[in-house]
């Protein structure tokens, strides 16, 4: 085994894969998506969640005034409305109706739930002004949350044979994305 010395400028992709998720928001007579790779589980109870939402995105500006937003994980079958998602600003328009982006009502906030992902979070913003205007980090709560049963029951995923379109996306750079691959356990 060699082991590779990596620059600290690519050390997050060694983390990096973790499911890509769309951040959907509604505020100020608007409604927005953005994909997001930094997303991660912060504690278990209350539940919170930690995003990273960057100064230039319209979502970050529609979440300061919501004080809410909303995790969709998406699909390997979502993958290009995904990547628009994340390459587009809603400040120039819809991108729910520009991508054919469907969603339903969430159970707790304002934020439209993305139709067509296999787990939904819906968030509260625990306010950080000093994380989010020194790291673009985001604190949430967890409200509410959901999953496709297809492949999340019983408090875990269980992707089978058929279900390659409703794999989760794990973003690795530079627009490439692994899907989730096969399940192992510690006793295998
Ligand atoms: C795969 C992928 C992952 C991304 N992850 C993040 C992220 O974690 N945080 C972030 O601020 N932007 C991230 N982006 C960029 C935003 O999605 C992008 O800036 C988007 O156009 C913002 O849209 P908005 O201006 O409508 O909010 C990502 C983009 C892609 C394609």
């Amino acid at each position: 085994m060699a082991r590779l010395d990596i620059a600290l400028a690519h050390s997050y992709r060694l983390l990096n894969h973790g499911p890509t998720v769309l951040i959907s928001v509604a505020a100020l007579g608007r409604r927005n998506v953005m994909a997001a790779a930094w997303c991660m589980p912060l504690d278990f109870d209350p539940p919170k969640v930690a995003v990273v939402i960057d100064k230039s995105t319209f979502t970050r500006e529609l979440i300061l005034a919501a004080g809410e937003f909303a995790i969709s994980v998406p699909t390997r079958a979502m993958l290009p409305r995904v990547v628009a998602a994340g390459s587009d600003s809603g400040r120039d328009g819809d991108k729910f109706t520009a991508l054919g982006i469907d969603t339903f009502a969430a159970q707790q906030i304002s934020a439209p739930l993305i139709e067509g992902c296999v787990a939904w979070l819906e968030c509260r913003v625990l306010p950080e002004a000093h994380n989010e205007a020194r790291y673009d980090l985001f604190i949430g709560e967890v409200v509410a949350a959901s999953a496709d049963s297809r492949v999340f029951s019983d408090g875990r995923w269980h992707f089978g044979p058929d279900d390659d379109a409703l794999r989760t996306l794990h973003h690795v750079a530079g627009g490439a994305f692994f899907v989730t691959g096969d399940m192992v356990t510690g006793q295998d």
